[in-house]
């Protein structure tokens, strides 16, 4: 009867607490939620309006207005159409940087939408069609989601978020410079930096509502290689007068296909090389003077980086002497195209938790590194940084048969826009409130 009588008391108290504690606990899930659709709505604007790299005036207007809107500390005309958001909380505390990309692709699209993009526009003196084939619409959108969001909880923040809205995250236009390192270089984070740096992808191999991270390389770096074949023109009729750069280019690419294959560990972190240009001869019967193949190299690990430099180079000379021809290379062509994006492990174990609090913990996945590339790597090689992906599949479709980022075809689920926006918000409160940094 006593016990009884505790346990009566008791209850309502725990309840209470408990309810005190999930209402701590719910402000991602229903700022998620209230905001739905409106960043539905943002990311179908964006997503019928594509604008590519180093032209997102249209974007980036479009942000400025919102931020500004908001309350925030906005700079326009960063890195050319880049916009930064700054959102102070009431109190001193951290400062997290969260980075959103807005550039499109030169893809003419063919998904069939509503509000799918009929945007042309010349490219490298051609037309050619534009679409947020990977997904940028999306990432722009849920980005000003988490904003809107946290602009809201102003009075209950410690510390700063600054937002960077990135233009040209797949490269500027021939001649122009842009993206992530053109921000860094102007000087972004030597009058803002964070803590700690946060990105998020939507990508076609995991489905809408599932988000996958790993700690440590999680993107491969992009290099870009260049190899001249020299040899000697002659009559296609009379081969043994000239030497043919035709034959050894085919014999330096076929070579060249054991480099990873047989002289690398993949066992440990996966390579990848391939040849994406093969350029030679003018004429059916003319054997021409010169081939030029080009390619990528793509890697997570600086010695294996080196060792296909390496294996590269020695093949291309040696194969080319065999058949007394020459090659000029470049390999490295650049410096890299992208450096590895780099998950800081510490950062990434405990940011873990605040993705499984936001979408479930079974539907966070463990994901293997992935051999695209991308330039938040620039930021997170500053900073501690985590990148993750947001499922873009619908969850009736097989993974298999999904169309990837690129595609003319690339379908987003737009569930995943309330599932990524829940996800960064959760990070984004977590952090502020000294998640991102380790125990004292
Ligand atoms: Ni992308």
């Amino acid at each position: 009867m006593r016990a009884r009588l505790i346990a009566l008391l008791l209850t309502p108290m725990m309840l209470f607490a408990a309810d005190l504690q999930a209402a701590e606990d719910t402000r991602a899930r229903d700022a998620a939620t209230q905001l739905k659709d409106q960043v539905i709505e943002w990311r179908r604007d964006i997503h019928q309006h594509p604008e590519l790299g180093n032209r997102e005036t249209r974007t980036a207007a479009l942000v400025a207005k919102q931020l500004r809107a908001l309350g925030l500390e906005v700079e326009t005309g960063v890195a050319k159409t880049g916009v930064i958001g700054l959102l102070r909380g009431a109190t001193p505390g951290p400062r997290i940087a969260i980075r959103a990309d807005m550039d499109a692709l030169p893809v003419a699209e063919e998904v069939d939408l509503p509000f799918a993009s009929k945007v042309r526009v010349q490219f490298n003196g051609s037309e050619v069609g534009v679409m947020h084939a990977c997904g940028h619409d999306a990432h722009t959108a849920m980005t000003l989601g988490v904003a809107t969001a946290l602009a809201g909880l102003r009075d209950q923040l410690s510390g700063e978020v600054v937002f960077i809205f990135q233009p040209a995250e797949e490269g500027p236009p021939t001649g122009e410079e842009g993206g992530a390192d053109l921000m860094l270089k102007e000087g972004l984070f030597e009058r803002l930096k964070p803590d700690a740096v946060f990105g998020m992808h939507v990508f076609y191999t995991l489905h809408a509502g599932q988000i996958g991270v790993r700690e440590g390389p999680m993107l491969a770096g992009s290099d870009r290689f260049q190899i001249k074949v020299l040899g000697k023109q002659t009559h296609g009729a009379q081969p043994w007068r000239g030497i043919d750069p035709i034959v050894t280019a085919a014999q330096i690419i076929n070579q060249a296909q054991t480099i990873v294959s047989r002289q690398t560990n993949i066992s440990e972190l996966p390579v990848v090389l391939s040849f994406g240009m093969v350029h030679g001869g003018l004429r059916w019967n003319i054997i021409p003077d010169q081939v030029s193949l080009e390619g990528t190299i793509r890697s997570f690990d600086p010695l294996m980086r080196q060792q296909t430099f390496d294996s590269l180079q020695r093949t291309a000379e040696h194969v080319a002497a065999a058949q007394g021809a020459r090659v000029e290379t470049v390999i490295p062509m650049t410096e890299a195209v992208n450096k590895v994006t780099r998950n800081d492990p510490a950062l990434t174990r405990r940011m873990r938790a605040s993705l499984e609090h936001a979408v479930g913990a079974d539907q966070v996945l463990t994901i293997p590194p992935s051999m695209v590339a991308e330039d938040f790597s620039e930021f997170a090689d500053q900073v501690p940084g985590m990148y993750f992906f947001v499922g873009s599949v619908p969850p009736e479709q097989e993974l298999a048969s999904a169309e990837p980022n690129h595609s003319p075809r690339f379908f987003l689920d737009e569930a995943a826009l309330e599932v990524g926006m829940r996800a960064m918000l959760q990070v984004a409160l977590d952090a502020l409130a000294g998640a991102a940094q380790p125990k004292r």
